[in-house]
């Protein structure tokens, strides 16, 4: 099957909402999708899940461009997708989990998509199935159409694909963390950690924790990740993510809060979960509020002291 079809970030998804019902589209309510991308494939092989609805197995191919392009796909119905994911995933890998709330609606057999994507925001897509003998012009006309009338500005076209864009954000760090974790050395805790940090240049940079027979010498995930970005040359990290194998959610111990506000910023993100879990998110400056500093000028002022040595 073909389709001609276009992703934009969305702004407004309520406007978008009440314009594409003034033009009659036809409602369909809401559904809750979950789409496991694995590795290994050419194209994209995916796994949806969904709310109502039946699983399916769709594999597809697609240039990355903004703007309508067209997308040749293949969609299986899947009986046990629970168990055909558990035989992927240890085949191939999983390479990001997309989850999502989309509000599907239908106008002039272009489906429009108002999508609430977990971890990436709001997005609108218009996708016009194809007639099988269609050279295509039809749909693309009816998508520049009503991108017109949904007022979608050529800015918030968008070429990636939400896996990509998930991907290229705190998903890929984790992932980093993750499979850096899986070397960590950690006979004595048994509590194997991985940090990943992106630095400004972009790159990704991951460590594990690192013990040792003598046990203070031990060195923490991050600081081993931090040990990487300076080595290639990176002065600057733009974000954190902190892995551990037998917590959901593993905050950066004291000292590695202090170590990372050497590289980093305030504002900084510090991603913490696994990839394709849930995930919390906190900058550096709410886990470490007041970072020591050789330079007392560049600090938040300290709150007042709550009375001065006297009690009372
Ligand atoms: N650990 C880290 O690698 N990072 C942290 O921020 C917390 C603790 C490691 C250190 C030690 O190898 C193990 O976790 C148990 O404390």
């Amino acid at each position: 099957m073909r389709n001609v079809e276009l992703k934009a970030r969305d702004p407004d998804p309520a406007r978008t909402l009440q314009l594409a019902l003034a033009l009659g589209a036809h409602d369909h309510g809401e559904l809750s999708q979950r789409d496991t991308y694995f590795a290994g494939a050419r194209g994209r092989l995916k796994l949806r899940e969904q709310k109502p609805g039946e699983a399916e197995l769709i594999a597809y191919r697609r240039p990355d461009n903004t703007g309508a392009r067209t997308s040749e796909y293949r969609r299986v119905p899947v009986a046990e997708a629970g168990s055909l994911r558990k035989a992927l995933d240890e085949a191939y890998g999983t390479l990001v989990v997309v989850n999502k709330r989309r509000r599907l609606l239908l106008w002039e057999g272009v489906r429009i998509h108002v999508d609430e994507v977990e971890g990436l925001g709001s997005f609108l897509e218009l996708e016009a199935v194809a007639a099988e003998d269609s050279d295509l012009s039809h749909e693309r006309e009816k998508v520049e159409r009503l991108r017109k009338e949904l007022r979608i500005e050529d800015s918030s076209l968008e070429a990636e694909s939400y896996s990509d864009l998930l991907l290229d954000g705190p998903e890929r760090l984790l992932e980093a963390a993750d499979s850096a974790m899986r070397n960590a050395h950690a006979p004595y805790s048994r509590f194997p950690v991985g940090a990943a940090l992106r630095a400004s240049g972009g790159g990704i940079y991951a460590g594990p924790n690192v013990e040792n027979a003598a046990y203070p010498q031990g060195q923490c995930a991050e600081a081993s990740a931090i040990g990487a970005l300076v080595a290639a040359g990176e002065r600057q990290i733009t974000e954190v993510a902190v892995v551990a194998e037998k917590e959901d959610f593993c905050p950066p111990c004291g000292g590695c809060r202090q170590r990372l506000s050497e590289f980093a910023g305030s504002d900084t993100p510090v991603h913490l979960g696994r990839p394709g879990g849930p995930r919390r998110t906190l900058t550096l400056a709410e886990l470490l509020p007041h970072a020591f500093n050789l330079d007392s000028r560049a600090q938040p002022a300290l709150p007042d002291a709550r009375g001065s040595g006297s009690s009372g």
